[in-house]
């Protein structure tokens, strides 16, 4: 039974796409068929494992917009256990081209649900905003992880973004279907920084239960990987960022299979 998560917070540049990529490899690495779907106009996660954004035919611009497949939107990376649907800038205009359509939120949720037992784990990569896109991203899904950088305006953005998964809770549970926190995660831990250990206290106090063990720290090799087009688990296996996110895959994988 395939589980579909959305990577999702509205602030910018706190570890969404990084998380996408290399947990989406980590889990590839499992043997779990892992699908990742980049959802942001910036292609950065598209761009981060190796495709180059002028040569995607199909992205998920015309699986929001248009009556295709997702099969002819997908595309195989050089692991058989990862695939992806690249994004392209046309995504920038969506919010004009599904103005006025009826049930726009549940575009996504309509492609995806066919193929949805084809994969193990299906990720979407949102974008850093809270409209049309995040409502598709947030319907389709069983459950989100919201990576939270450990600096100091994280917690109001934790808040909004909190609101927004309640918000669309409650539009799903009219067709019984319901939206659950997979995990908060803590990213970007400097620990030259005493500061950040104070955000990761209080988050871990707000959400205890729902806070990953798993802590992506800084790592430099987080931040080079993508500009050779690879996952940080292919760049620098023994890396501490590798070995963080190799960590976090498995610790969902045991969550999701102790349920
Ligand atoms: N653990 C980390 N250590 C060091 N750098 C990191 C780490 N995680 C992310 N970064 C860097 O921080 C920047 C933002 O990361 P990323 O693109 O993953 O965030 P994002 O939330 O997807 O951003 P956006 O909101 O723009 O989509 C990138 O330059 C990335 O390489
Ligand atoms: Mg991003």
């Amino acid at each position: 039974m395939g589980i579909i998560i959305a990577i999702a917070n509205q602030k910018g540049g706190v570890g969404k796409t990084t998380t996408a990529i290399n947990l989406g490899a980590a889990l590839a690495r499992e043997q779990k068929r892992t699908l990742l779907i980049d959802l942001d106009e910036q292609a950065n996660a598209t761009i981060g494992i190796g495709f180059s954004r002028e040569n995607v035919a199909i992205s998920s611009f015309e699986l929001l917009t248009r009556d295709i497949d997702i099969r002819e939107a997908i595309c195989n990376t050089k692991d058989s256990y990862f695939d992806i649907v690249p994004s392209s800038n046309k995504l920038a205009s969506i919010e004009e081209t599904l103005y006025g359509c009826e049930d726009k939120e549940q575009n996504l949720m309509k492609k995806v649900e066919p193929i949805k037992n084809s994969y193990d784990y299906i990720l979407l990569d949102c974008p850093p905003s809270l409209g049309v896109i995040i409502d598709n991203a947030l319907f389709v899904s069983d459950s989100v992880i919201i990576p939270v950088e450990c600096e100091f305006f994280a917690y109001d953005a934790l808040t909004q973004m909190v609101n927004k998964i309640n918000q669309v809770q409650k539009a799903k549970n009219k067709i019984n279907k319901s939206l659950t926190i997979e995990g908060v995660l803590l990213t970007k831990l400097d620990n030259r920084n005493v500061f950040g250990y104070k955000i990761m206290d209080k988050v871990k106090s707000l959400f205890p239960t729902k806070t990953f063990n798993t802590i992506i720290n800084r790592s430099s090799h987080l931040q080079e990987a993508p500009m050779h087009g690879k996952t940080v688990i292919d760049f620098a296996y023994n890396s501490r960022g590798s070995k963080e996110y190799r960590e976090l895959a498995k610790e969902i994988i045991n969550n999701n299979e102790a349920n």
